[in-house]
C-alpha cells in the first residue's frame, strides 16, 4: 500500500513537471512565428517559436499557408497606432491569411475542420503557422485559386469593395479616378468598378502603366509624366490611396456631387464645400459576406489578386521593408506552408 502511494507521488510530480515545460517537453503545442517585442523598423522583427494560440468558444484555429503583405504591417509594427488598432506586444504581424480551419470553439457554426478558408484577422497575427479567427472574419477561399494567391485578397479588395460598392454605391455611366491603381488596393478598384459599368481612370508611375491596362483601366495615367488633372475632368468618384499632394490636387478634377474616398487622408471642408463635393473616410473591416461575393466573383473569373512575390517567412523583415515603400505591384505574399496536394 505504502509501495503504490509512493509510485502515486512520483507519477503526479512527473505530470506536474511536464507541464510546466520540464524536460523539454510542454503540454502547450509550440509554433513557428514572426515576432516582435518592441515597436519599431522592420529590423525588429524575429523568428521564433511560440504557443500556438487557443480558439476561443467564438473562434477557430487556422493553419496559415499563406499570408498577405500591407503598408498596415509596418504600421502596425512602428506602434504609432496601438491606441486606435488595439494592438499590444509582444505583435505577430500579418492581417491577411489563407489556411486551412484545425479546429473550432464550442459556438462556431459556420466552419469546421479541414475548410479551406480566407481572411482577415482584425488584430493581426498571420505571419505565424497558426492564427485564431472570429467566424466573420473569414470566408471560403476562391476554389480558382492556390493559398498564395488567395493571401492576396482579403484587405486590399475589401477595402476596394467597402469603398466602391458599399460607401460610393458607384455605377454604370459614372467616372472613377482611381490613384494608385497597381498597388494591393488600387488594383482590385480597377477591376470593381469595370464590374460596375464604371469608366476608369488610373494612375500608376511608368513601370506600372502595363497593368493598369490589364486590369481595365480605359484610361492609364503615368503620374511620373504626366499631371493627373490635364486628363481627368469632371469625375463622380475619386479613390485617393496616396494622400499629401494628390488629395489636394484631385478635388478640382470632381463633379458637382462626386464623391472622393480617402484612404489615408483627412480631405479639407473648405475645398469640398467650394467644389460642392463630399468626402467619405475609408476604414476597412472583415466581413465574411463581401469575402463570400468577392470569392464568388473571383471563381467565375470576374477579378483576379495581382501576386508579384511569394518570399518564405524568413524574409519577412525584406517583405515589410517592400511594403514600407508605398511601391508595391498588386501583392507581396509569406508563404507559411507548403500548399497541400489536393
Ligand atoms: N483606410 C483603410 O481602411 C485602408 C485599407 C487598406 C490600405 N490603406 C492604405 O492605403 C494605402 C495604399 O494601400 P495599398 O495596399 O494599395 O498600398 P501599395 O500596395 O503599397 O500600393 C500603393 C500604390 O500607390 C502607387 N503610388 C505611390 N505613389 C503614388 C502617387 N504619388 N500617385 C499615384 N500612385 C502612387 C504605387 O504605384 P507605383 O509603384 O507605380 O508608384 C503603388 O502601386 C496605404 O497607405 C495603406 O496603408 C488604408
Amino acid at each position: 500500500m505504502e509501495k503504490s502511494f509512493h509510485v502515486i507521488r512520483i507519477l503526479t510530480l512527473f505530470a506536474i513537471l511536464c507541464a510546466n515545460g520540464a524536460f523539454g517537453i510542454s503540454e502547450k503545442p509550440m509554433m513557428k512565428a514572426v515576432v516582435a517585442h518592441e515597436y519599431g523598423a522592420p529590423e525588429v522583427l524575429k523568428i521564433e517559436a511560440v504557443t500556438r494560440p487557443e480558439p476561443k468558444d467564438d473562434e477557430a484555429l487556422v493553419r496559415v499557408i499563406a499570408s498577405g503583405v500591407n503598408p498596415a504591417d509596418p504600421l502596425t509594427l512602428g506602434g504609432k497606432f496601438a491606441k486606435e488598432w488595439g494592438t499590444h506586444l509582444p505583435l505577430i504581424p500579418g492581417y491577411e491569411i489563407a489556411g486551412i480551419v484545425e479546429r473550432t470553439g464550442a459556438n462556431v457554426t459556420s466552419l469546421k475542420a479541414g475548410d479551406a478558408v480566407y481572411g482577415y484577422p482584425t488584430f493581426g497575427g498571420g505571419w505565424a503557422e497558426y492564427v485564431t479567427v472570429k467566424e466573420w472574419e473569414v470566408a471560403p477561399k476562391p476554389k480558382s485559386l492556390s493559398f498564395a494567391e488567395a493571401a492576396a485578397v482579403p484587405m486590399g479588395a475589401l477595402t476596394a469593395w467597402q469603398a466602391l460598392v458599399d460607401v460610393a454605391r458607384l455605377h454604370e455611366g459614372q467616372t472613377i479616378l482611381i490613384h494608385g491603381g497597381s498597388g494591393g488596393v488600387g488594383s482590385f478598384a480597377i477591376q470593381i468598378a469595370k464590374m460596375r459599368g464604371a469608366r476608369v481612370i488610373a494612375t500608376a508611375s511608368t513601370a506600372n502603366q502595363d497593368l493598369l491596362k490589364q486590369l481595365g483601366a480605359d484610361v492609364a495615367i503615368d503620374y511620373t509624366k504626366q499631371k493627373f488633372e490635364e486628363i481627368a475632368k469632371d469625375v463622380d468618384c475619386v479613390l485617393d490611396p496616396v494622400g499629401k499632394d494628390t488629395l489636394a490636387r484631385s478635388y478640382a478634377v470632381m463633379k458637382k456631387g462626386g464623391i472622393i474616398l480617402t484612404l489615408v487622408a483627412r480631405p479639407d471642408p473648405e475645398e469640398l464645400e467650394k467644389h460642392e463635393i463630399r468626402a467619405e473616410g475609408i476604414w476597412v473591416k472583415p466581413n465574411a459576406k463581401d469575402l463570400s461575393e468577392i470569392g464568388q466573383l473571383i471563381d467565375a473569373g470576374k477579378i483576379k489578386p495581382i501576386v508579384t512575390q511569394i518570399r518564405p517567412l524568413s524574409e519577412a523583415i525584406a517583405a515589410e521593408q517592400q511594403a514600407e515603400t508605398h511601391h508595391t505591384r498588386g501583392k507581396v505574399v509569406l508563404r507559411i506552408a507548403d500548399e497541400p496536394k489536393n
